[in-house]
């Protein structure tokens, strides 16, 4: 049976750090890697927009030797003109892997129990686990030991706070979600993150309290606004101002870190003096995105290569 990443808790904290490492392994020798797809042929799937995934796959795949195949939704989206069964039965028939970005997490579940090939998510209403990996990629080149650290997210509770919770969890990083009420994180994943972390001698906190993020080593914001939210970023700006990611908390929380998974809003969620400050990795953690996804690539489509 096909290995598939769906959430992200397909591995655990061993499988992790050992994923973390290839990804390093590979951002410092690339050349070595040249050939670890070859011959090996990726569908990515996209019912969203993209920039980072779409061009860090494509490009990704073809540094490893392996064909990168784009489809969007020319044909309507995925299950209209024919069943999302149909679709994982096909390409599989053709493809070795499927990485997908959907607007629902049970299309992922639907593709990987008919394919016969690894599926990824590369993002879906519940889960951003790629962009999880590349941030806790960055987080150890800047840091070491990321159990050592405390990490405060900022706006809304979503798909990208939801899978940086639960590696927070796997790797025993203490982590805060600092939101708006009613913009709280799904509470079955806070559950769920709270039960990893205690394994792992973290914690996990939901609060909508600014103060909450006191004495955290990094800042994380994500957009306001997520793909298929219908607001306009003004019509939010009221909501989420007090959480947005500036000087003043940076210097109040003692932070010396600073992340956004991208596209960013400048002067919402974040000031341009932070973005373009020095406490940002925000260009290293989009650059992270293509080494650890290969990484993932490696391990789930040709283990053998590591
Ligand atoms: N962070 C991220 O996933 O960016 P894109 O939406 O551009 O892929
Ligand atoms: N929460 C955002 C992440 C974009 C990378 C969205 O789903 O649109």
């Amino acid at each position: 049976m096909s290995q598939h990443f769906l959430h992200g808790l397909e591995f655990d904290k061993t499988a992790i750090l050992k994923l973390l490492d290839l990804a390093k392994a590979l951002k410092a020798n690339p050349k070595d890697f040249n050939q670890a797809l070859r011959g090996l042929s990726i569908v990515t799937l996209f019912e969203k927009p993209s920039l980072r995934t779409r061009l860090s796959f494509d490009i990704g795949i073809n540094k490893l030797g392996g064909h990168a195949v784009y489809l969007d939704q020319q044909n309507g989206a995925m299950g209209s003109r024919e069943s999302v069964k149909d679709f994982a039965l096909n390409i599989s028939t053709w493809a070795d892997g499927i990485v997908a970005r959907v607007n629902q997490h049970s299309t992922l579940t639907t593709l990987a129990e008919h394919a016969s090939v690894p599926v990824v998510n590369s993002l879906c209403n519940l889960y951003h686990p790629c962009q999880a990996l590349a941030d806790f990629l960055t987080l150890q080149e800047v840091h070491g030991d990321v159990s050592q650290l405390k990490l405060a997210y900022l706006g809304e509770g979503n798909n990208v706070t939801h899978s940086l919770m639960l590696l927070a969890a796997t790797l025993g990083t203490d982590f805060v979600a600092v939101c708006p009420k009613g913009a709280s994180p799904d509470a079955q994943i806070v559950k769920q993150a709270e039960q990893i972390a205690a394994i792992n001698n973290a914690h996990v906190q939901v609060s909508d309290r600014v103060e909450a993020a006191a004495g955290a080593d990094v800042l994380y914001a994500d957009t306001w606004v997520s793909m298929g939210d219908t607001s306009s970023i003004d019509e939010v700006k009221q909501k989420y101002m007090p959480y947005q990611l500036n000087q003043t908390l940076l210097e109040q929380t003692g932070a010396s870190t600073v992340l956004h998974c991208q596209p960013a809003h400048r002067e919402f969620e974040i000031t341009s003096q932070l973005m373009d400050g020095p406490a940002a990795k925000i260009i290293q953690q989009a650059e992270n995105r293509m080494h650890a996804q290969n990484a993932l690539l490696i391990t789930l489509l040709n283990p053998d290569f590591i």
